[in-house]
């Protein structure tokens, strides 16, 4: 039995600056801090995030959200086994701001350094809040990422499938865009779509009859858009029911390709390890209601235990990468100063490379 670690993780590789710490084992960890400053409003006027202007935030907000994540946790750094930072893949601008950080801060402490893969921290999350034994079949939904991913151990990923253009959640927010909802896009249309019909409008399922485990959601938002500019010519505008019924429909038809290709996934999965007992899910389209309960339909129809983290550890969060990181230090894994950013890390290296990038940049 390995003895309880104490580890700081660091994450700046998105639009989210974040710091925690984690306390505990790999079998048996806990969340004693996790502090996220979220940059939403700083690219609210840009319509997505500004790599620069993500850059300079985290820039400014890691020291802060430091000093908060070890006051929270009434910590100290002369209580921290490790830091553990997020290493890629994400914006490069924003990575190097924490990895300087964790850098600076291990120089001067003597505290070693972990460099963490940030795909790694949401596909280990579901053993941090629901003590998920491997293996497990991990599906990763969010505005930046869209993967299934086998996870048979914290080093052992095999990519099952994944978005070839854009992540659900950027379907999610260039359609409220569309139809002049508010951004973040996925709350907004979640919201409207209750009071409408999802079968009102037949939008297309892509690539739900290929027998694989990819997806795609750019056409989606084309034929929202197509769908919008119809309405508006024959109504003079966009009428508030007809607005509910295309969220509806919209979300239905993202619903639908995910809980399809998960149904697919699994039995993949199953294939390469008959032992995948559970489906787990993270990001922030995993908040979804409807999406949620398809998965979870398709989880009591297939046997399999279904585990969603709370949105908190589903988004961008450090107490993740602190949790990879408790890993990594367990094994006796540890990165010294020539540790790099990197913008691309996929974490099945033997996986092709897919298309899509999502507009939170290149993931895997
Ligand atoms: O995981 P996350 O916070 O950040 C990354 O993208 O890495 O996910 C944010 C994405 C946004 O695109 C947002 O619109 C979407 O998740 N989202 C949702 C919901 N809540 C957030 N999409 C659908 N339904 C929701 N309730
Ligand atoms: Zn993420």
């Amino acid at each position: 039995m390995s003895a309880p670690l104490t580890i700081l993780g660091l994450e700046s590789s998105c639009d989210d600056t974040a710091a925690a710490v984690v306390h505990g084992t790999t079998l048996d960890a806990n969340v004693l801090s996790n502090i996220v400053i979220g940059q939403t409003e700083d690219h609210a006027a840009f319509g997505g995030v500004v790599p620069e202007i993500a850059a300079r935030a985290h820039a400014e907000k890691i020291d802060f959200a430091v000093k908060q994540a070890l006051k929270s946790s009434q910590k100290t750094l002369s209580d921290i086994d490790a830091i553990a930072v997020t290493a890629g893949p994400g914006l490069i601008g924003g990575v190097l701001s924490a990895v300087m950080c964790a850098k600076g801060l291990c120089a001067s402490t003597g505290i070693p350094l972990i460099g963490i893969n940030h795909l790694a921290g949401h596909a280990l999350t579901p053993q941090l809040t629901d003590k998920v034994a491997f293996p497990y079949l991990m599906l990763l939904v969010s505005g930046g990422h869209c993967q299934f991913l086998l996870v048979e151990g914290p080093d052992d990923y095999t990519r099952l499938g994944g978005t070839i253009d854009d992540a659900p959640g950027e379907a999610f927010d260039k359609t409220a865009r569309i139809l002049g909802l508010s951004q973040p896009g996925g709350p907004a249309v979640e919201t409207d779509a209750k009071s409408g019909n999802p079968k009102s409008f037949a939008l297309p399922r892509p690539l739900m009859n290929r027998d694989d485990c990819n997806m795609s959601f750019s056409g989606l938002k084309t034929a929202i858009l197509r769908a919008r500019d119809q309405v508006i010519d024959e109504h003079g505008g966009l009428p508030r029911q007809i607005r509910s019924d295309l969220c509806a429909s919209f979300q239905a038809a993202v619903t639908d390709v995910l809980v399809g290709k998960s149904r697919r996934a699994l039995a993949e999965a199953r294939k390469l390890n008959p032992n995948v007992h559970t489906l787990a899910v993270a990001g922030g389209v995993a908040a979804n209601g409807t999406v949620r309960k398809g998965l979870e339909a398709i989880c009591a129809e297939t046997d399999t235990d279904f585990s969603a983290p709370p949105l908190a550890l589903c988004t961008d969060n450090a107490a993740m990468i602190a949790f990879a990181g408790l890993h990594r230090a367990q094994a006796g894994q540890f990165d010294d100063m020539s540790l790099s950013a990197r913008p691309r890390w996929p974490l099945d290296q033997t996986s092709p490379t897919l298309l899509g990038s999502g507009k939170k940049g290149a993931k895997a």
